[in-house]
């Protein structure tokens, strides 16, 4: 039997999943798990950094953990989890910053950005700047590294925080002996500028979104939105600068997009009939998910169930884990 190697990663509650995240993040992630031991988690207490509304969150929770569920993550095969459900995590993240510089979390991104601001506008440096922002780091190391972690599925904006996750890991082992895996960061560059509907990358603080599981006709007016050039019904176009066409790429079969390719070329279609193609297109990739997801909301207790039936099984390996560490520091 081969050994599969351990695939972990934090999903964090902020508004309902679009398109982009789930061609960037969802579906390579759930295609790791063909291969991979998975471990995928809401990192609800990071989340907290910024949301600081209880409702809020408390929906922002479900809308992650039943959009993941709808979009195909298997329970008896991935273990799906809220971060929140285990201590053993928090207990972990003290042990790893009484490891970590304080240096190294001076130059993460997110809290040197906030500082930088708070210079630029001539303010107190620390002004609106709390710890939580300080450690999130810390805290996202220990949820990587609380599971024998080899490789994490990442977007591009997670590199840095890889890089201080195995700084620390290794920091750790050094002083205690080799106990802690050091994990690699798994960057699919691959679909990271799937196209807005302004054409820009697409991004809720762009608000450009195109909604994956939000009602149907919501789809239908953000695909009527996408932004094309003025060209006529019968004039030929490009489909390399064309959003449409690029969207169009992600879900219509190869030889769809070569014949669609030629017809712009060719001429003879217009932008109306695209965005109708587009729109038939993405609503029937999207309509068995949408249903899943819609009967998940309605039914909350059995997204807890399956949630806390994961966190048994998390704490079953990250139990053991904290005990070895425990042990290694000193700590019975
Ligand atoms: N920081 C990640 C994000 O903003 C979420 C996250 C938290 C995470 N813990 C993690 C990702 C552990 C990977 C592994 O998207």
């Amino acid at each position: 039997m081969t050994v599969q190697k351990i695939a972990l990663t934090g999903i964090k509650s902020s508004g309902s999943p679009h398109i982009g995240n789930y061609l960037g993040a969802i579906k390579p992630a759930l295609e790791l798990t063909k291969d991979h031991e998975a471990r995928y988690f809401i990192a609800d207490y990071h989340a907290i950094t910024t949301v600081k509304d209880k409702k809020l969150l408390e929906e922002q929770i479900y809308d992650m953990a039943a959009t993941w569920l709808a979009a195909g993550l298997n329970p008896d095969e991935v273990i799906f989890y809220r971060q929140s459900d285990i201590p053993e995590v928090f207990e972990l993240s003290w042990i790893l910053a009484c490891m970590t510089p304080k240096g190294l979390l001076n130059r993460a991104h997110s809290y040197k950005d906030s500082i930088e601001k708070n210079k630029e506008k001539g303010k107190d440096l620390d002004d609106g700047v709390h710890c939580g922002l300080y450690y999130y780091p810390v805290l996202m190391a220990a949820d990587i590294l609380a599971f024998n972690t080899n490789v994490v599925p990442v977007g591009q904006d997670q590199k840095q925080h890889l890089e201080i996750t195995r700084d620390i890991a290794h920091a750790f082992n050094q002083v205690y002996g080799e106990i802690l895996t050091v994990p690699e960061a798994l960057i699919d560059d691959s679909v990271k500028t799937v196209p807005g509907i302004d054409g820009r990358k697409m991004s809720k603080s762009y608000n450009n979104v195109i909604p994956l599981y939000g009602p149907q006709k919501d789809l239908q007016k953000s695909i009527s939105r996408i932004v094309t050039d003025s060209k006529g019904v019968n004039e030929p176009k490009d489909p390399d600068s064309c959003n449409l066409f690029a969207l169009y790429t992600y879900f219509a079969a190869p030889e769809a997009v070569s014949a669609k390719r030629e017809q712009y070329k060719s001429g003879g279609m217009g932008y109306g009939d695209m965005k109708n193609e587009l729109f038939e297109l993405i609503d029937a990739f999207v309509a068995e998910g949408r249903d899943k997801y819609a009967s998940l909301m309605a039914n909350r207790e059995q997204i807890d169930w399956i949630l806390e039936e994961g966190a048994e099984k998390a704490r079953q390996i990250a139990g053991p884990l904290l005990q070895k560490v425990r042990h290694a520091i000193g700590i019975q």
